[in-house]
């Protein structure tokens, strides 16, 4: 055997010699592999496991072969035994090298392993993790020195691990206890590779986090592993402070006329998400106390609710929010049972009306990472929209108000069961048909039966004005037709004006019409403005993010003009965006650092401030547009013919041309 066999590191690469007798967990180190350990080498936590692989590698130049490796001893067969090691597998800490060896690292084994996730929509997200955990051995204190536990502990994790760190408050009691119930033999829990922030007697395995999105109307949180990113349970529920106001702005409003309120705010939000905690680990099966780390994203007034600042700021001019920053706080300041040493890393704000629920979005949909220039839009009360690509980003938030989530609607209602989500209208005939939150079937279909229908939500009455317009009984300007009535009985009079008659229930007005014109321009002039400031006439890609976006169909929100042209191939829902930010945010502290850079970085536009809103938001009035072409819809669907008003220029300049 050679003195200094090879071994080479796959998927890395990374290779060298090493001394004959060297760990491969040693080796790896050595050699700046990412291989997981937590016992550090005590043939106990399992996380160091590896594929030595047979065969002839000349593009390494060796020939590596299983018994390059010494033979399994009683640790690795006694864990083997217990706790199951694949037949292919050994455990890296007990491996030695002794000859000419490759070995593969399972992704398993990695510590910035890469989760690949469907349920809450992360996917490719390489982990970095936040809290790490670390098993030592902690000598006993003698007469002779009589070093606190505290100073031991630290001692030991220099020699073992090399880590110079601090204790945190809040662990040392329960160090204490540690140290007393399992002889010395201890796991710390260490964050950010600077604090320990919780010890546990022997040796322990889980470290669990929360990723907590506020929304205005409803809350979600995922519980999460933090060294595998595996998903262990998910809850929601709708958010308690409704009952202070349907949006935002009432809630705000709230707190103005009752200063005094605000506390009671606060302390509903925060016993909101204590409770969903109570579901999660109820669900999974887990302790509170298990729970080191939380991340959290909201919209600004959201945002200050929960920190317990004051939103009236938030409801008036200039607009100015506590704090933009990203915070670093302890759980128990935000009332949270958990581990008493957790921390809550709260995403930073982009601006008083664009929140750290955007930053979220921002980072799972990556658009400061992207070639194309795509735009992002988050359509709640506000419409909280992002553009640009690697070269740079600008945000701004248009106010929507709340017509996209059926409010200001004579019959609109939430998305919920009963409510009509889907309309057609036959272009011939101009009798409608829908479908209903709950129900598959359409409603000309015999399983519909007589289902109800209660009301109408935002995709429904998107679609219901969209298919007005496409049918001619609206005309661009989003008056009904003069010859409406002489066409269809569903025109039935309404004062001066008809409405549509879709359900015996449910009719289509005027001002239905006239709100949905007034948010849709407010979110297209947004859009615009921020288009206007990258001096681009075309976006090569749209999400709409949350639930809004998730419900409403592309083709229609472009029908109306609710976003600019763009291939409709390339306009999709993000889903849950924010909600897969936090979780990223909570699994990584590249992607915490990543986001702080960005925000600092992004242009922030004020619409409020814009002269050129106004232009746009009257030019936008119109479906799809007044002036703006639509070459891509005209191209997929067939476009009422729209008269061109005289000396109106298009612009016609690229981003590529002016940079
Ligand atoms: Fe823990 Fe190998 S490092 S079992």
């Amino acid at each position: 055997m050679p003195d200094e066999p090879r071994v080479v590191f796959t998927p890395s690469g990374r290779r060298g010699p090493v001394v004959s007798g060297t760990t491969v967990l040693d080796a790896a180190r050595g050699l700046g592999v990412d291989l997981d350990s937590v016992c550090g080498g005590r043939g106990i936590c399992g996380r160091c496991q590896v594929v030595p692989v047979a065969g002839d590698f000349p593009k390494h130049g060796l020939v590596s072969a299983i018994d390059h490796l010494s033979a399994t001893g009683a640790t690795e067969e006694q864990y083997r035994s217990k706790k199951g090691l694949a037949t292919d597998r050994r455990l890296g800490c007990m491996a030695a090298i002794r000859g000419d060896v490759v070995v593969d690292v399972p992704p398993e084994s990695q510590v910035h392993r890469q989760v690949v996730r469907k349920r809450v929509e992360v996917e490719d997200l390489v982990i970095d993790p936040v809290i790490r955990l670390y098993y030592v051995t902690v000598t006993a204190p003698t007469l002779e020195r009589a070093a606190g536990d505290v100073q031991r502990l630290l001692a030991a994790l220099r020699d073992e691990w090399r880590l110079e760190l601090d204790v945190a408050a809040a662990a040392v009691a329960e160090l204490q206890s540690a140290l007393g119930a399992a002889g010395g033999a201890v796991t710390a829990a260490v964050r950010d590779g600077d604090e320990v922030v919780a010890v546990w007697p022997g040796y322990w395995e889980r470290a669990l986090g929360v990723a907590v999105d506020v929304g205005s109307t409803t809350i979600a949180a995922h519980l999460v592993d933090l060294a595998s990113g595996t998903a262990l349970a998910s809850a929601g529920r709708m958010n308690p402070q409704i009952r202070f106001g349907e949006d935002l702005m009432s809630r705000v409003s709230h707190v103005m006329l009752h200063p005094e309120g605000a506390d009671q705010l606060t302390s509903t939000v925060r016993g909101a998400i204590d409770e969903l905690i109570g579901e999660l680990v109820d669900e999974a099966g887990v302790d509170r106390g298990d729970i080191l780390e939380l991340t959290v994203v909201g919209n600004p007034v959201m945002h200050h609710f929960l920190l317990g600042y004051d939103t009236r700021p938030l409801g008036e001019a200039p607009f100015a929010p506590a704090t933009d920053a990203a915070l670093d706080l302890r759980a128990a300041e935000l009332d949270l049972a958990v581990h008493p040493a957790a921390r809550v890393y709260v995403l930073p704000l982009i601006a008083g009306h664009v929140g750290a629920d955007t930053a979220a979005a921002i980072l799972s949909e990556a658009p400061h990472h992207a070639d194309e220039v795509s735009l992002v839009v988050d359509v709640g009360t506000n419409a909280e929209i992002v553009l640009g690509d690697r070269r740079g980003l600008v945000a701004a938030s248009s106010p929507t108000g709340p017509a996209f989530e059926g409010a200001q609607i004579s019959s609109g209602q939430r998305a919920a069961p009963g409510a009509i989500e889907r309309v057609r209208i036959d272009r011939g005939t101009l009798e409608p048909r829908f479908r209903v939150i709950g129900v598959d079937a359409w409603s000309d279909e015999e399983a519909f039966g007589d289902t109800p229908a209660t009301g109408i939500c935002g995709s429904g009455i998107i679609e219901a004005v969209a298919e007005l317009f496409l049918c001619g009984l609206l005309d661009a300007d989003g008056k009904f037709a003069a010859d409406a009535p002489d066409r269809t009985d569903r025109m039935v009079a309404d004062g001066r004006t008809h409405s549509y008659r879709l359900t015996e229930s449910v009719l289509i007005t005027q001002n239905d019409v006239r709100a949905i014109q007034l948010a849709k321009a407010a979110l297209y002039a947004g859009v615009r403005l921020l288009m206007d400031h990258l001096d681009i006439d075309t976006v090569e890609q749209i999400r709409l993010a949350g639930a809004f976006g998730s419900h409403i169909d592309p083709t229609y929100a472009m029908v109306l003009g609710l976003v600019p042209d763009c291939d409709l191939s390339k306009v999709s829902a993000a889903g849950n965006a924010a909600g897969a930010g936090a979780l990223i945010a909570l699994l990584s502290g590249d992607a915490r650092r990543d986001i702080e850079r960005v925000v600092r970085s992004i242009t922030k536009i004020e619409t409020a401030v814009e002269p050129r809103f106004q232009e746009h938001f009257v030019e936008a009035m119109a479906f799809p547009h007044r002036s703006a072409e639509f070459p891509n819809l005209a191209a997929a669907i067939d476009l009422p013919a729209r008269q061109q008003p005289a000396g109106v220029r298009r612009r016609r300049r690229s981003r590529e041309a002016s940079s």
